[in-house]
């Protein structure tokens, strides 16, 4: 931090994009921080790892006080870290084990969704997302990014598209990788996932009040980018 007067400011912005699954948040955060040369912190990887490694113990996604201790018992044994892999996503492993991949499923989307409705898991997640996000020349995504995790975010971007056009993208996504789904199952996920992240009692999925308001429906992801790029580059004076 620099203090310039009474005003103290990180030397290079943290940069903040929630919105709901599927809007392109992964792919348009990757790019920006790629462009900007700033570190991409995927926050939903972050739950999606504390979903499988639950799976994997055999603790329900429901039970808040196990899957807390079992978030906690992670954190403390570092046995969840994430690196920057070499296509500009991030990756994360589980106790030395790359599940980067493992975590891109319809079910551990579903997990994430509901581990992450624990006050207890997003109590232990947040101080590992903030230390992350610190220094600065950062770029985080998520859904609570700009209203809890950094509420003082330099730029915060909320990016959004309707159900429809979100769907047919992780749709396509998913097919891509050879999953057998249909367009009215994702559909359906889509809207079951909008209602639990916005609609739980602790960090719902909400648009904060000094965040700018990105709708990707008719938009080039090229597009999205370049209108961030110069929105970070303009607040980076
Ligand atoms: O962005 P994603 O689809 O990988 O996120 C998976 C789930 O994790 C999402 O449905 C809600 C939860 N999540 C959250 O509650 N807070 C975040 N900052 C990021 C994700």
């Amino acid at each position: 931090m620099v203090s310039i007067g009474a005003v103290t400011r990180r030397p290079r912005p943290i940069v903040a994009i929630d919105g709901p699954a599927g809007a392109g948040k992964s792919t348009i955060a990757r790019k920006l921080a790629s462009e900007l040369g700033f570190l991409l912190v995927d926050t939903g990887a972050i739950y999606r790892t504390v979903a499988l490694a639950a799976r994997r113990a055999g603790v329900s996604w429901d039970d808040g006080p196990r899957v807390t201790a079992l978030a906690e018992g992670l954190v403390a044994d570092h046995a969840l870290d994430v690196y920057p892999a070499p296509n500009g996503s991030m990756g994360v492993r589980l106790s030395g084990e790359d599940v980067s991949e493992a975590i891109r499923t319809p079910d551990m989307s579903l997990g994430a969704s509901t581990v992450s409705a624990h006050q207890g898991v997003r109590n232990v997640l947040l101080a590992m997302q903030r230390k992350a996000g610190a220094t600065g020349g950062v770029v985080l995504e998520g859904r609570d990014i700009g209203t809890v995790v950094f509420p003082d975010a330099e730029v915060k971007l909320f990016l959004t598209a309707t159900p429809e056009v979100r769907a047919r993208r992780r749709f396509d996504e998913l097919t891509a990788k050879g999953q057998k789904v249909t367009f009215e199952e994702t559909l359906a996920d889509v809207q079951t996932r909008d209602a639990k992240d916005s609609g739980r009692a602790i960090a719902p999925l909400r648009q904060a009040d000094d965040a700018v308001l990105f709708d990707s429906s008719d938009m080039t992801i090229e597009e999205v980018v370049s209108k961030m790029r110069a929105l970070v580059e303009e607040r980076s004076r």
